[in-house]
């Protein structure tokens, strides 16, 4: 009887490991920004969203990024800056797609995203879900 329960204890233990484990990846691999996103959002849009006080305490700097993940908008509360779960609402698709029923100005305010540079962050996010 002992016995038993020990070793159920022992495979519970075991299983309860494996689920830490699959959960801190999971995490680890959510943070995982790709090189080639950095270097886009450092470009195009650190160059106002940096610092201390970036513009809607919104900071694209490269060790930044994985932070704005499932944030609020600001502008638009209902919405999530980088949606995880619902990729195709993030409002930073609707900023940099230019579309109308934004607040404020598409991002960036200036020159807009090449097709290629849209398309890294549309795969992007798309791909965090
Ligand atoms: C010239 C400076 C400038 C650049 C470059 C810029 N932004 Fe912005 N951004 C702002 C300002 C100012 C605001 C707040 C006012 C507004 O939205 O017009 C803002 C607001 C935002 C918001 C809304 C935040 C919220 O909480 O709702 C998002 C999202 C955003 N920017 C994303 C980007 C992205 C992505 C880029 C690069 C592709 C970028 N911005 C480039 C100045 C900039």
């Amino acid at each position: 009887m002992i016995l038993l329960k020990e070793k159920e204890m022992k495979r519970f233990s075991i299983l309860f490991a494996i689920v830490l484990l699959i959960t801190a990846l999971g995490a680890w691999a959510a943070a995982d920004v790709p090189d080639s996103v950095k270097t886009l959002l450092q470009k195009r849009c650190a160059v106002c969203h940096k610092g201390k006080f970036p513009p809607k305490g919104l900071n694209f700097e490269p060790a930044n990024v994985a932070a704005v993940i499932d944030r609020s908008s600001s502008e638009v509360p209902e919405l999530k800056i980088i949606d995880s779960k619902a990729p195709e609402a993030s409002y930073i698709l609707k900023k940099v797609r230019r579309e109308s029923g934004i607040k404020g100005k598409p991002m960036p305010p200036g020159k807009a995203l090449t097709a290629e540079e849209l398309q890294i962050v549309e795969t992007w996010v798309a791909g965090l879900k």
